[in-house]
């Protein structure tokens, strides 16, 4: 019987559309030479739309994402729409409301990526972080009093649950075990000034460990972290952390594994609805001109398909993806591969169908 997906395409803003367009392309010669069905549905949400209707994302819009397999998101954010309507309105909406409680972002150096590490190589790189995705300093609790007077005073509060913390630090156990790298998670935190979250994590991390006795347990404060993805990234296996530092820290990822050309991220909720995207937002300079490197959204399919489970389709993506940084891309920078944004679709199309 022949495996169908139904999956619900959002192009977004900025270089979204071209990104995802080569990105279907590659799903779609995945499907074919793994002998699976999809169905693509296209969503018109983001900052174009926004501007002629004043729409970010209504509740029935949501309530028709749920009937997906998936979600295949290009980018949200528009240089003519304020900062945040669309980031809160649209794509943080989606994450809160399908529940998408995990932020998956891998940070792998692939071959022939220049990477700005000194003596670091792709053993050296290669490690997950699993970003809590649904509460932290995310959760929009807080409030502004005397807003433009001398005595402003703005709260933003972060939001730590028992349940979102435990259900993510679980995540986390359960996707090191599954990944068999280096069996060893890092919970990456603040103990020593936020002394009320992290406890909290810290606490959770500890009592859920006593499950996962093959795991190594590990801890580094969010700062410390940064120094050693620079100095010793081949220490990490898999990382847990809250929602903000997860932000923070996986830009940084981005970096040192060759730039946000490359990193793509899944929002997952494992019973739910998840959603898959380049992480490196709209680039909106770049739009149209057919020089955004596609390769984070490319992968991210990758980890759609994953997701779904065909696995050996998704792994035939980021394989292809590495034939292609190893043999071809002088560059992952926009403009600078040597090859268009189509021309590396082409590519990857073309290993992706001569994958034995
Ligand atoms: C990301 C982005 C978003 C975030 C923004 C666009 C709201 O930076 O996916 O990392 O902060 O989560
Ligand atoms: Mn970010």
């Amino acid at each position: 019987m022949s495996r169908t997906y139904n999956i619900a395409v959002i192009p977004g803003d900025g270089t979204g559309p071209e990104v995802v367009a080569e990105g279907m392309r590659v799903l779609t010669a995945a499907s074919r030479r793994f002998g699976f069905q999809l169905k693509l549905d296209n969503f018109d949400f983001g900052g174009e739309r926004y501007l002629q209707t004043g729409a970010t994302i209504s509740a029935e819009e949501i309530d028709t994402l749920r009937g997906y397999h998936a979600i295949y998101l290009g980018a949200i954010g528009h240089p003519d729409v304020k900062a945040g309507i669309l980031e809160k309105g649209i794509l943080l909406r989606l994450r809160f409301e399908l529940d998408q409680y995990v932020n998956l972002r891998p940070v792998k150096l692939y071959p022939g990526v220049d990477c700005p590490l000194k003596d670091k190589g792709p053993d050296d790189i290669d490690f997950v972080v699993v970003r809590e995705n649904t509460e932290g300093l995310y959760a929009g609790a807080g409030g502004v009093l005397k807003k433009g007077t001398a005595d402003e005073v703005a709260v933003q509060e972060s939001i730590n649950t028992r349940k979102g913390v435990e259900r993510c630090i679980r995540f986390a156990f359960e996707y090191c075990r599954k990944r068999n790298k280096g069996r060893k998670l890092t919970l990456c935190g603040k103990t020593n000034v936020l002394t009320f979250a992290f406890d909290l994590w810290e606490r959770t991390f500890h009592e859920v460990a006593k499950e996962y006795p093959d795991i190594k347990v590990d801890y580094a404060h969010v700062d410390a972290i940064t120094m050693w993805f620079v100095k010793n990234p081949e220490w990490f296996d898999v990382i847990v952390t809250d929602n903000m530092f997860g932000d923070i820290i996986t830009d940084l990822g981005a970096m040192i594994q060759g730039g946000m050309g490359i990193a793509a991220g899944g929002n997952i909720n494992p019973k739910g609805v998840s959603m898959f995207e380049p992480i490196g937002g709209s680039a909106p300079k770049y739009k149209g001109q057919n020089i955004i490197n596609p390769l984070a959204a490319i992968c991210a399919g990758g980890m759609m398909l994953e997701h779904l489970g065909e696995d050996a389709a998704g792994r035939a993506i980021e394989r292809a993806a590495m034939e292609v940084t190893g043999k071809h891309l002088k560059s992952l920078a926009a403009g600078k591969m040597g090859y268009s944004t189509t021309d590396v679709g082409d590519l990857v199309v073309k290993y992706v169908s001569e994958m034995a």
